[in-house]
């Protein structure tokens, strides 16, 4: 029977965030942000193991001890320039170490997202693991959507019709996105999901939750610290 996997890439520099730590490694409630993800994915009965996929020369991940995930957790250090480079090389990596099967389930979470609850992941991995191809969580665009030109003038209002934010957990099976993103070298692939687009299929949209968003600027991180206090204090 095929297994579930999660493989975090986290071999960014997180340069929007203007810090010289790696993001992944920045401080959210006394813990580096990478490890809450960690956390909710090692939780999960569901999940066999999760590959950590670093960048050759991250030395911070040393740092801190992981031995409370050792029973899943598996540090891989082989990031790419890209991150589509980086989850490929996992993957590739993972294989070479008869880690998964070709038609085991791999579910690419960012670490820049440490809200993900056990109520989506499992959502996600129910919806999905029947399906043909996979998919990923999203929400809705709630808000209008304007397009600009580069003096920030608003030259259209887009329509929100059937727009939805793409999230993770991405969740395909290990040959379909090894073979997507083998191929999607030369196109601007920012998720899996597109990789996987550009091979001609349609991807499942599983509506997720908002809290579920990827710090990217440096407020993210004190709207991440509430929402992870609320729900321990809960
Ligand atoms: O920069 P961005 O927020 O889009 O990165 C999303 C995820 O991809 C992060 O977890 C980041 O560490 C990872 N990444 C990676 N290798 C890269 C670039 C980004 O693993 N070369």
């Amino acid at each position: 029977m095929s297994k579930f996997f999660a493989l975090i890439p986290a071999a960014g520099s997180g340069a929007r965030m203007g810090n010289e730590l790696p993001k992944q490694y920045l401080s959210l409630n006394n813990r580096p942000m990478i490890y809450h993800a960690i956390y909710t994915l090692c939780q999960s009965q569901a999940i066999a193991g999760v590959f950590v996929v670093l960048a050759p020369s991250d030395n911070e991940w040393f740092k801190y001890d992981w031995s409370e995930f050792s029973e899943k957790l598996v540090m891989l250090s082989c990031g790419g320039l890209t991150r589509a480079d980086s989850v490929l090389n996992g993957l590739t990596t993972a294989k070479q170490k008869d880690l998964v099967e070709t038609d085991d389930w791999i579910l690419v979470h960012d670490a820049a997202r440490p809200c993900l609850t056990s109520i989506q992941l499992n959502k996600l991995i129910n919806e999905l693991a029947t399906d043909d191809v996979g998919g990923l969580l999203a929400v809705p665009v709630a808000d209008t959507l304007k397009r600009s030109n580069i003096d920030n003038r608003v030259t259209h209002t887009e329509s929100r019709e059937n727009l939805w934010q793409a999230q993770t957990p991405q969740m395909f099976r290990f040959d379909l996105l090894t073979q997507a993103l083998r191929s999607a070298t030369s196109i601007n692939v920012t998720d899996d999901a597109s990789a996987v687009e550009a091979l001609g299929f349609q991807p499942k949209l599983v509506t997720g939750d908002a809290y579920n968003f990827k710090v990217t600027y440096p407020q993210d991180l004190a709207l991440a610290e509430l929402i992870l206090q609320k729900r321990n204090n809960s």
